[in-house]
């Protein structure tokens, strides 16, 4: 049945909504029907701020005619064509101008591009690439990947391995892994502006866990250089670098997974260059198509893409990949979408408005039940007290209150977090921070 005139709300029972309470969300249902520069609109026709660039991936504003006119041109001309043991010059066209940009610059040599479809898939192609990489060069006892508490690294059964956040696990098998502690210490850090101060220690765990599994059982360790999904979880100083001298020692591969951190979210294209820390893997989507077209990519350093070039040239090197790994419509979207980023500046943009943001973000330290605010880029987190015996509620509230009064933000837990457009303006900074300081001062 099409929406009635009169309600403009759909039939809501058959999608089952992902990452969702689907009954209580069609008891009460937030259906958004348009989008525009920093604004959606809803069914209803109002207006809501989008505080999280979607999901983290509109980076550069809604309804980008660039993109539009891309995609359009490109499903007339070539709607679908295949990757395995076929070609199309888009995909490699985007690859060459992905790898002009990619992470850490030119010498750190990132600049090899496997597509996939989402990021749940980069983290999977990152996981097999380095367990496969290991085996090429002789390591094949290398089969165990290490993650960290409160990571996110999408939904696939190695992502759900490595990542530490319990209700994605607890109900699935998993394959060999281990986790480093969390790097969130809010009785040490809270406040912090940026970078948490304490913590470089918690790096160490790697040694631990070398000490513990031996290091010839380890082929990677995956981290997002920050934590988005689990709350905005900030590296300590220091943390990053001491991971990569850990991991080199023990011959260990880096994986970045900057499927957030990527394309601009920290004020520097990547976070391997916010960090002048250089791993080995990064995995991206979101951002890479400014979320218009599902397509993800992994970057992979020479040295690992040499190592498993290895073999009979009639030998299919890797055994992987995905029916959409490069397809041309992601390619087109991709493609504009790095001119948007190019002719705006958004990828650097960041950088500007951070000092802003970070002063807006605080602003709000003295209102009820707040225990702490975290800032990086444009990023940001305001951590709430739970509510007694309701984790969780009262940021929900936060959260539904906000869309009414037309902001959309995004709360995990009792924690509250932001990551606008990159085309974010001053004003609408101080928008968001005065919708959110009524609705949180009046949370119970
Ligand atoms: C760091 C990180 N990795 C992987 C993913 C999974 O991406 P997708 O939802 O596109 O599969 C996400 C999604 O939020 C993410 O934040």
């Amino acid at each position: 049945m099409s929406p009635t005139a009169k309600t403009n709300m759909p039939v809501l029972d058959n999608f089952w909504m992902p990452f969702t309470a689907n009954r209580q969300f069609k008891a009460a249902p937030r259906l958004l029907a348009g989008a525009e520069g920093m604004y959606y609109t809803d069914v209803d026709g109002h207006r809501v701020m989008d505080g999280t660039a979607g999901l983290w991936c509109v980076n550069a504003g809604h309804g980008r005619r660039q993109i539009t006119d891309s995609v359009t041109r490109q499903l007339a001309t070539l709607d679908f064509a295949p990757t395995f043991q076929m070609g199309h010059p888009i995909a490699f066209e985007f690859a060459e101008r992905l790898a002009a940009i990619a992470p850490g610059g030119p010498a750190a040599g990132l600049d090899r591009v496997f597509f996939t479809g989402s990021g749940s898939e980069s983290v999977e192609t990152a996981l097999k690439i380095a367990i496969a990489y290991q085996r090429a060069i002789g390591q094949g006892t290398r089969t165990r990947v290490i993650g960290r508490e409160k990571g996110y690294h999408g939904v696939g059964f190695g992502g759900i391995s490595v990542g530490g956040l319990v209700n994605n696990r607890r109900v699935f098998p998993q394959i060999p892994a281990a986790h480093l502690r969390h790097t969130l210490d809010i009785p040490r850090n809270a406040f912090s502006k940026g970078l948490p101060r304490h913590g470089v220690e918690l790096a160490e765990d790697l040694e631990r866990l070398v000490a513990l599994h031996g290091a010839e059982t380890i082929a990677a360790v995956i981290v997002e250089p920050m934590s988005g999904s689990a709350g905005v979880v900030l590296p300590p100083k220091g943390y990053l670098e001491r991971l990569r001298a850990i991991a080199d020692q023990h011959g260990i591969l880096l994986i970045f997974d900057e499927v957030i951190t990527g394309f601009g979210r920290l004020g520097t294209p990547f976070a391997t260059d916010y960090f002048g820390v250089v791993p080995d893997l990064v995995t991206t989507a979101k951002g890479l198509t400014n979320g218009t077209i599902p397509m993800g990519a992994v970057f992979a350093s020479r040295k690992v893409y040499d190592g498993l070039m290895t073999g009979p040239e009639q030998q299919i090197e890797l055994f992987h990949g995905y029916t959409y790994s490069g397809h041309p419509v992601a390619c087109a979207a991709g493609l504009a979408t790095l001119d948007v980023y190019a002719e705006d500046g958004l990828l650097t943009r960041g950088a500007e408005l951070a000092t802003y943001w970070q002063d807006a973000l605080h602003s709000l330290v003295d209102r009820p039940h707040v225990l702490d605010i975290r800032n990086l880029g444009l990023v940001g987190a305001i951590e709430l007290a739970a509510r007694d015996g309701a984790p969780g509620a009262r940021a929900y509230d936060v959260f539904v209150d906000c869309f009414r009064k037309g902001l959309l933000i995004r709360v995990t837990g009792d924690i509250i977090a932001l990551s606008p457009p990159l085309i974010v303006t001053t004003d609408h900074i101080d928008t968001i921070v005065s919708i959110l300081g009524d609705v949180i001062t009046r949370a119970a």
